[in-house]
Parts: structure tokens; sequence; C-alpha cells
């Protein structure tokens, strides 16, 4: 029982486009409002912006977050959270069944995100919306001035064009529960029609059209392929979206899940190919994973909520030690296919599905998914290398050859440093791994950071925040080029060379 990894810098998978980190805000529950923007909270600076926030955040380095939905943007008219916050109206949100007071908006998220360090993802309404709010709200955000809607923003006081570069058309418009959900059909041509003048107005952007809203949906992949066909040269970005749970507390299978995640990137691929031979063309079609993550401790909580109140607690999953484990699993699987997925979206940031918890008021914590997300984040950039793994593998009722061993390595060239990221999915035995750098030379070993708790459901809470955080208690040792370590059982491990 030991695994074997060989990784060589001449085998490259690609270069990791940072924004494979990137995360998503959305206006639902407590993601804005008591999360990113509390005005009066202690910790909160003369904009609202919690700096507490912020500076996990800023821990996080996310590159990039989309926002503002989501299934709340499929009913949002953008234009109710600009100029004077006395003047923005209270909507009815029917996506979530609650009012949006509409005190934060696109130009509260363009500042915040500046302050954050991160970029915008803008997703437009293609639900209730079409072409002309499309072309609008480019001219808005982006055009330097003497127009309308450019002159809009400065009388605002934003004088300069906010740049957004990466709008999203609609949000999993394939979905019955969506406001305007829509067929192929007609998603492709309003997505196509949409995307053209919004280039018209600015040539700079780029665009992410929606796929399935997962691989379980009836009309996927035939979904895909005929969005494409109307689509395909006028996007940049075909979305994929997927969220995991245990609802059986069958843990054996829940860790092999991003077994799942791989397979629907590469039938995406495919299907993206297709229709690159079909239309004879030369645009390799790229993928954005814009909403992954665990998902499913809230499902009954959020069945008893009471309609139309504001920021009430929606999607609160407070994550379990094996949820990281998921998270870093699904992570290693984004990097494996990086060649293709140019980005992806941890779906949410704050409080909802999030990494980051807050109270009202109080504090904010890491919750214990921030972990893995962190080290890949950091640690993760420069080039993904082909992981050949020899690893014993183990069958459940639902999937069979689950490695025990799930593992990756990134070059970066610049800190001429290596980090392994690895997973131990056996529950029950720590795992012998070897590691053959056999192109690198002789190697130091910087850190074997760890991420493990006895207890697979243990959580990080207001009352006890760091019960699940990593420790510096791998024992990885080089020898030459070799690199032997112990994974401990059920154990996320960043082991980073030199
Ligand atoms: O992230 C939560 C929800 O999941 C999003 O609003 C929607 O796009 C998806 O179904």
């Amino acid at each position: 029982h030991q695994a074997k990894m060989i990784v060589d810098k001449d085998f490259v998978i690609s270069r990791i486009d940072d924004r494979i980190y990137g995360s998503f805000i959305e206006h639902l529950g407590r993601a804005v409002y008591g999360g990113i923007y509390e005005p009066g909270h202690p910790a909160a600076d003369e904009r609202g912006f919690r700096k507490d926030v912020l500076s996990l955040i800023q821990t996080l380095r996310v590159p990039i977050i989309r926002y503002p939905g989501g299934n709340f943007v499929s009913g949002y008219d953008w234009k109710d959270g600009i100029g004077p916050k006395d003047q923005r109206p209270s909507r009815l949100e029917l996506a979530w069944r609650t009012v949006e007071p509409n005190q934060f908006g696109l130009n509260e998220f363009v500042e915040w995100s500046r302050t954050a360090g991160t970029n915008v993802m803008w997703a437009i309404n293609l639900g209730t919306h079409g072409v002309d709010e499309a072309r609008n709200i480019v001219e808005y955000a982006n055009h330097v001035s003497g127009s309308y809607w450019s002159d809009l923003r400065i009388s605002h006081g934003y004088r300069q064009p906010h740049a957004i570069k990466t709008w999203c058309l609609g949000n999993e418009m394939d979905g019955p529960w969506q406001i305007g959900a829509k067929t192929a059909v007609e998603y492709g041509r309003v997505a196509a029609e949409s995307a053209k003048v919004m280039k018209w107005v600015d040539p700079s952007i780029e665009l992410v059209a929606c796929g399935s809203s997962g691989k379980g949906m009836a009309t996927y992949p035939e979904w895909e392929a005929t969005v494409l066909d109307h689509t395909y040269e006028h996007v940049e970005f075909l979305s994929l979206h997927s969220y995991y749970g245990n609802h059986d507390n069958d843990t054996a299978t829940f860790l092999g899940r991003s077994l799942e995640m791989e397979d629907f990137i590469r039938s995406v691929v495919a299907t993206c190919d297709y229709m690159k031979a079909k239309k004879r063309s030369n645009k390799k079609m790229q993928l954005s994973f814009d909403e992954w993550n665990v998902w499913f401790h809230s499902n009954d909580a959020d069945k008893k909520i009471e309609p139309w109140q504001i920021a009430p607690p929606q999607l609160e999953d407070v994550y379990t030690m094996e949820d990281a484990l998921v998270v870093g699993c699904l992570l290693i699987a984004l990097l494996k296919n990086s060649d293709r997925v140019r980005m992806a979206c941890l779906a949410q940031l704050v409080n909802v599905i999030a990494p980051i918890m807050t109270e009202n008021g109080g504090q904010a914590w890491a919750q214990t998914i921030f972990y893995p997300y962190m080290h890949a984040s950091v640690y993760g950039r420069g080039q993904a290398l082909v992981p050949l793994v020899q690893s014993p593998k183990y069958d459940t009722k639902d999937i069979t050859d689950i490695p025990y061993l799930e593992s990756i390595a990134v070059y970066d060239e610049q800190a001429m440093e290596v980090t392994i990221f690895a997973v131990n999915r056996d529950l029950t035995n720590s795992l012998p791994l070897e590691v053959d750098l056999r192109s690198f030379g002789a190697c130091d070993i910087l850190e074997h950071i760890v991420l493990q708790n006895d207890n697979l459901k243990a959580t990080n809470t207001a009352s006890e925040p760091n019960r699940v955080t990593p420790k510096m208690t791998g024992n990885a040792t080089a020898d030459g080029s070799k690199i032997n370590a112990t994974l401990g059982k059920a154990s996320w491990n960043v082991i980073r060379v030199r």
C-alpha cells in the first residue's frame, strides 16, 4: 500500500491562468449585507466595507470575483443599484424570496473589488433583460464619456471607466428555477445578439456563455452544442457549474466525486471541440467553471426560511474536515484540466456556501475549506505538471477505481519552487508517497503543511474558529531528487520543494 508520482518540468499540462482561483459573491443571504458590506460594524471603513472580511479575502489572493449572481441576476435591474442610495428602490427578489434594498450595487462592488485587490466578473441579466440592457450596462461601466450612460456614471462620482473585462451572459438559463429560463435556442440567440452589441460598445471585453447548470440536467450536453452553435464566434468561454454533497454520509464516495468533475470537464471540452470542427473555426473555446463547491448542509434549514426578509441567513453551510478534503480534490481536478479550464469560481466567498463566515456585528473567521483554497491560490501559480501517478484504488457503490492518492505538482519557475498538492482519500490508513522529481536535481523541502483532524465532521465555528487549521506536521524528506512522505489518513498535504 503505497503511491508513487513522477513529475518532470518538461511534461507541462499548461501555464495556469490565475483566474482558476476565482470566487463568487451573489446578492443572496448574508454574502453582501452582513458579509462584505456592513455599515456601522466596528471593522467597517467609511464606505461600509468590512475590513476583517477584506483581510481574509486578501489572504486568499482571489484574482477575480463573479457578481451579482447567480439566480439573483436573472431578475436584477442593475439600474436599481446606482446613484444616490436614498433614492434606490427596495424590490422583491424572486430567486431567493427576499427583499433587496439595493444599498450596494455596481459602483460599490467595483470599488470594493479594487480594495480587495481582485477583478470583477460581471454577470448580466438575460432572464428578464435582453440586448438593450446588455449594451447599456457596458456603456455605463466601460465607456469613457460623452454618452448618456457613461456621463451618468461620471455624475455618480466615477470619472474613470471601470474597465470591467469579463462578462457572463446570464446565469444557468437552462434551469426551470431560473427567472426567465430559456430553451437552448432561445438562449443561444439572445446571448449571441447581446454579445455582439456588448463588443460593439467595448471590443476589449471577453464573454462567457452559459453551459448547463449541471451535468445532471436532462438537456446536457445538447444544451452546450446548441448554445455554441449560436454563440461560438461571439464568446471566449463556456461555463460549467457543479456542486457536491454527502447526503448519505458515504464519505468514501463523496471523496471520489472529483472524478465526476473531471469527467464533466472532458465531455464539455469534447462538445466545444466538436463545434470548433463544425464551424471550421480556429478558436479554441475555453472553460469557465464559474460555480463549484460542496453544498448540502444547509438544504433543510433553507426550506424553513420566512420569505421577504432582507439578508436572512441562507445557504450557510458549516463545512467539515471531510468537505475540505473534497474541495482539495476538486481544486486538483481543476488544475489537471487547466489547459482548458482558464477560469473557475469557488461558489461562494462569504457566508453563502463560503470559506469565510461572519456574525452580523461580530467576528469573521475561516471555515475548513478556506485552507485548501488558500494553499492552491497562494502556492499553485505557475505551470501545472502532468501527474504520472501510481496509486492503489478503491471502489464504492457509485464510483469505481478511485485512487487513494489525488495529487498534482505546480512549478513556479520564478521562485524555482515546486509545490505538490496531495490528498490521501484513505479513511483508515496513512499512505507512503514517493515523488520522483527527476528533472529538478537535488531538492530541499521548504515545508510540508498538513490539514487533518481525527474527526472528519469537525468544523470551525464562531465559538471555536480554529478547530481545523493547517499544521506544519508533515514528515516529507528529500534524498536527491526523490521526495518521501507519509500522507496521514484522510489528509490534505502541501509539500513545498526548492
Ligand atoms: O451559488 C448558489 C446558486 O447555485 C446560484 O445562485 C445558482 O447559479 C446556482 O444554482
